[in-house]
């Protein structure tokens, strides 16, 4: 596996695997239509926004994306770690957080948070981050989801 910077080309999959990752891996945590609400608003287009603003890396194995991340450096915010479902439980994630924790790290920020799917705090726990308390997250224009904000301290 390899982890490198987002590039435009790479927008149709980001989404691709956004939403498979939301429709898979979130499903039991969220309703039905919380889920759809939740993709609906995604498109390719969001990605090439987000790559000119914020840090976003891709994990790619033999040509394809499994996953990807995306930090806000200015909030100081892991704003995204998705990884493909076929992909999920062998590491992916794990690589991605660490490549956004480093970076922070490297761009002089002590503290990052995040605001962590009900499903995935339990991952982040793992990794160190302490849940802070539940947020309502926007999703759409009428629908908002649960979430749990996080923090970790990541300079030495
Ligand atoms: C959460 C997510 C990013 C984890 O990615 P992943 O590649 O499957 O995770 P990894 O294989 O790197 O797992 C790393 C460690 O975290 C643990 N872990 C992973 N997902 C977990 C979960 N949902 N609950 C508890 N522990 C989990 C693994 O067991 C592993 O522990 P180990 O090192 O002791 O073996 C992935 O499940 C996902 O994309 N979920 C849907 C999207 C999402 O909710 N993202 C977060 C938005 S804030």
């Amino acid at each position: 596996m390899t982890v490198r910077a987002a590039r435009v080309e790479d927008a149709e999959a980001l989404w691709r695997v956004h939403v498979a990752s939301i429709r898979r891996l979130c499903v039991g945590w969220y309703s039905r239509d919380e889920i759809e609400a939740w993709t609906a608003r995604l498109a390719p287009g969001g990605y090439v926004a987000a790559m000119a603003t914020h840090a976003l890396v891709v994990a790619e194995e033999a040509g394809a994306v499994t996953g990807f991340g995306e930090l806000d450096a200015e909030r100081a915010e892991v704003v995204a770690v998705y990884v493909a479902p076929d992909a999920a439980g062998r590491g992916v994630g794990a690589t991605l957080l660490a490549r956004l924790e480093a970076m922070a790290r490297e761009g002089g920020l002590a503290w990052l948070t995040l605001c962590a799917s009900l499903n995935a705090e339990a991952f982040y726990a793992r990794h160190g981050w302490r849940p802070i308390g539940r947020e309502r997250h926007p999703v759409g224009d009428t629908v908002a989801v649960d979430c749990v904000r996080m923090e970790k301290r990541v300079a030495a």
